[in-house]
């Protein structure tokens, strides 16, 4: 039986990149898609930003492709990781030839915890004048995120991967964070290579070729690989796979644009290549690697989007992508 992907458009270009990584899916697999809502839409209409029948379904399902919410994303997108049990974010960030790039060297691939930092939901207001934040940070995720690390760099071919924490002033929970991966690191036999992350952001604008894999907690993991977004040529080129042990979802790293959202101008780079991922999850290699050849030839001599310097539409460069599947 075919597999069920529950297909998540949410707002903004989430409604246009979305149909372009469907139809791209479509060409190359046989899925049974099952649309769901969330995001501002479904809030303004049911007050709820996350209707719990998208929760069951997403939670039930073989994979999920979600696109992206505006204002309600956090009260989105951290549940919906928490129904596929991820506890990592997968995000490459790689320079495309042909592509208008800061630093075309760039290949890297972050790794970010997934549910817990400082986005694990425990803020108070505490008075006027006074709010604060718990950070939690667990022993046991951040084994489960070094683990998959070790396997993810073995996999790859390489010896190693960078931790990026600041240990050096949240002494209590990066510290925990980074004896837990280089504990793990340590028994797997893979070098875990540490580095702060304030120096990191320096270091990867100056000379990215020096990292490859990089470990981070999860707002590191969110602000550096925006980072590394802009050193390749933006939002519109990097996709991302939320992980769990049975289950997983993929979005492009990008948000809702509303500056560009209903003009179809947005670029569908970073929806299909989520869906590329989302392919290579499912165990359809074969098609994953015809997919992301598909949209770096686009990349590099086919239309683009005006993010990378075209006037192309996002059908146009979605047309282009399926006839290079034919
Ligand atoms: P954004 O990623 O939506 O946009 C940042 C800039 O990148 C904009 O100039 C936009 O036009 C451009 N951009 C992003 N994706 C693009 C694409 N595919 N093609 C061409 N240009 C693209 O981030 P922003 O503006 O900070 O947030 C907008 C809204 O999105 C907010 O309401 C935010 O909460 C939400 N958001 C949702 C996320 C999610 O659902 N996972 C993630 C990030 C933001
Ligand atoms: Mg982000």
């Amino acid at each position: 039986m075919s597999e069920e992907i529950v297909v998540i458009e949410g707002d903004g270009i989430g409604q246009e990149v979305v149909p372009a990584a469907v139809s791209v899916l479509d060409a190359v697999a046989d899925f049974q898609f099952v649309e769901a809502e969330a995001g501002d839409a479904v809030q303004a209409e049911t007050g709820e930003a996350l209707p719990q029948a998208t929760y069951d379904t997403v939670a039930d399902a073989d994979a999920t492709l979600f696109g992206a919410a505006g204002e309600t994303a956090a009260d989105v997108i951290l549940p919906l990781r928490e129904a596929v049990g991820s506890f990592v974010n997968i995000r490459p960030a790689r320079a495309y030839p042909g592509v208008d790039a800061v630093r075309p060297e760039t290949d890297l691939v972050f790794l970010r915890e997934n549910t817990e930092g400082v986005y694990s939901g425990h803020e108070d207001r505490l008075s006027e004048d006074l709010s604060t934040l718990t950070r939690v940070v667990t022993t046991s995720a951040s084994e489960q995120l070094a683990e998959f690390a070790c396997e993810y760099v073995a996999d790859r071919g390489e010896s190693g991967f960078h931790v990026a924490h600041k240990a050096n002033v949240m002494r209590e929970t990066d510290g925990r964070f980074r004896d837990a991966v280089v504990d793990v690191a340590e028994r797997e036999g893979v070098e875990a290579e540490e580095v702060l992350m304030d120096a990191f952001a320096t270091r990867v604008c100056l000379n990215p070729g020096q990292f490859d894999v990089v470990v981070c907690p999860n707002l590191a993991g969110d602000v550096l690989s925006d980072l590394a977004a802009g050193l390749v040529g933006g939002l519109g080129l990097l996709p991302s796979a939320n992980v769990g042990p049975d289950n997983a979802l993929f979005e492009p790293v990008h948000g809702t644009a509303p500056d560009i959202a209903g003009e179809g101008a947005a670029n569908p780079s970073a929806a299909i290549l989520s869906a590329a991922m989302l392919l290579e999850h499912l165990g359809y290699d074969d098609e994953a690697a015809d997919v992301r050849t598909a949209v770096e030839s686009v990349l590099e001599s086919g239309p683009r989007t005006p993010d990378l310097g075209g006037n192309a539409g996002t059908e146009d460069v979605t047309t282009a992508v399926l006839d290079r599947l034919d």
